[in-house]
């Protein structure tokens, strides 16, 4: 068989552990030959590939971003290769394609596959907002990252009796902003799945001086928003879903707690470093796992699935109910951390 795979979308810790693992299977459980295109689809369009051999994964596994490459695609041009899905498929002799990637690129993935190319999809988002799938790799390394920065950021807030806001990835799930702020022990958590009022925030962090606490951290996700009008210092946009949003919510939340509680609060945004570096032994396994289920649904012709954990096993989920609805923190996750919301 010859494999073509390709990265598309933003990078994740643990991609080039699926690009190795594809390679391992295919080639030396199989005999299949692989190829990788270079920037996700537009290689694809373009023509742009390379053989992948043994010699050519070999140290990767630890490596962060993708050896191949990613980038995002407009819509138009996924159409063009949905339209030409066969010639491209006859062109490059390849009898499937493995494309790795989140929402955006599992859509463009089923677009292909109702075309008619032989697609098998590997799910990947630090965001773990993927509703087909348990777990994205990714994910945990993102949680670990900010885990750490949550640790750290406590014992410089402590010394000079700060509030720090540490802004992290979610844009419309908040399981990075939960789980680390979970791990890391911090005094509040928001995410976009349960509007924040301020008012709480400052309520608790007074209780925590007045109690002999001098400091606290707040773990905001990208995408949280306050209870409309909340912010007593200015006004945010109204979203398509008629949220209050802040561009920058850690900022303008640290700028809020600072003006009500007349004590210094910093803005920590992590940003990209959370999706940048080594992947965790975590992700390593899972994103193993997921290469080597794609190599075999190939084989199996179990096109227009992608790969996804229910509980310890991987199974392969029809890319039709991969991308209904994203997966977001439930009442009951929030509930246990309660506490801290
Ligand atoms: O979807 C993954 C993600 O890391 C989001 O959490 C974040 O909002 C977005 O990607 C950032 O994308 P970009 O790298 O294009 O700025």
């Amino acid at each position: 068989m010859r494999i073509g795979v390709l990265t598309a979308g933003g990078d994740c810790p643990g991609l080039n552990a699926v690009i190795r693992s594809v390679v391992h299977r295919g080639l030396t459980g199989h005999g299949d030959e692989i190829i990788g295109f270079e920037d996700g689809f537009k290689g694809l369009l373009e023509g742009r590939y390379r053989p992948l051999d043994l010699n050519a994964v070999s140290g990767i596994l630890a490596r962060g971003g993708t050896i191949l490459g990613s980038a995002r695609l407009e819509r138009a041009r996924l159409h063009e290769a949905a339209d030409n899905a066969e010639e491209l498929c006859q062109t490059y002799g390849i009898d499937v394609l493995i494309p790795i990637g989140g929402e955006g690129t599992l859509t463009a993935a089923r677009m292909l596959a109702d075309a008619g190319m032989p697609v098998v999809g590997v799910p990947k988002t630090i965001d773990n907002d993927i509703s087909a799938t348990d777990r994205t790799f990714g994910f945990d390394t993102a949680v670990t990252v900010a885990t750490e920065a949550i640790d750290r950021l406590k014992t410089t807030a402590e010394s000079h009796q700060r509030v720090m806001v540490v802004e992290v990835m979610g844009r419309h799930a908040g399981w990075i902003a939960l789980e680390s702020g979970m791990a890391g022990g911090a005094h509040g958590i928001c995410i976009p799945e349960r509007p924040f009022d301020p008012a709480d925030l400052v309520a608790m962090i007074e209780e925590r001086f007045a109690r002999g606490k001098k400091f606290a951290v707040i773990c905001v996700a990208e995408g949280a928003h306050p209870i409309q009008g909340s912010m007593a210092y200015g006004y945010g946009e109204i979203d398509a879903y008629g949220h209050e949003r802040f561009m920058g919510i850690g900022t303008r939340l640290a700028e809020e707690l600072a003006n009500r509680l007349g004590k210094e609060a910093r803005p920590v945004i992590l940003g990209h470093v959370q999706r940048g570096g080594v992947p965790t032994a975590y992700d390593r396994v899972l994103a193993t796992r997921f290469g080597w289920h794609a190599v075999e649904a190939a084989h199996e012709g179990a096109f227009g699935h992608m790969t996804g954990l229910r509980g310890t096993s991987i199974e392969m989920v029809p890319l039709k109910d991969a991308i209904t609805e994203l997966k977001r923190v439930p009442e009951d996750r929030i509930r246990e951390a309660e506490s801290v919301f």
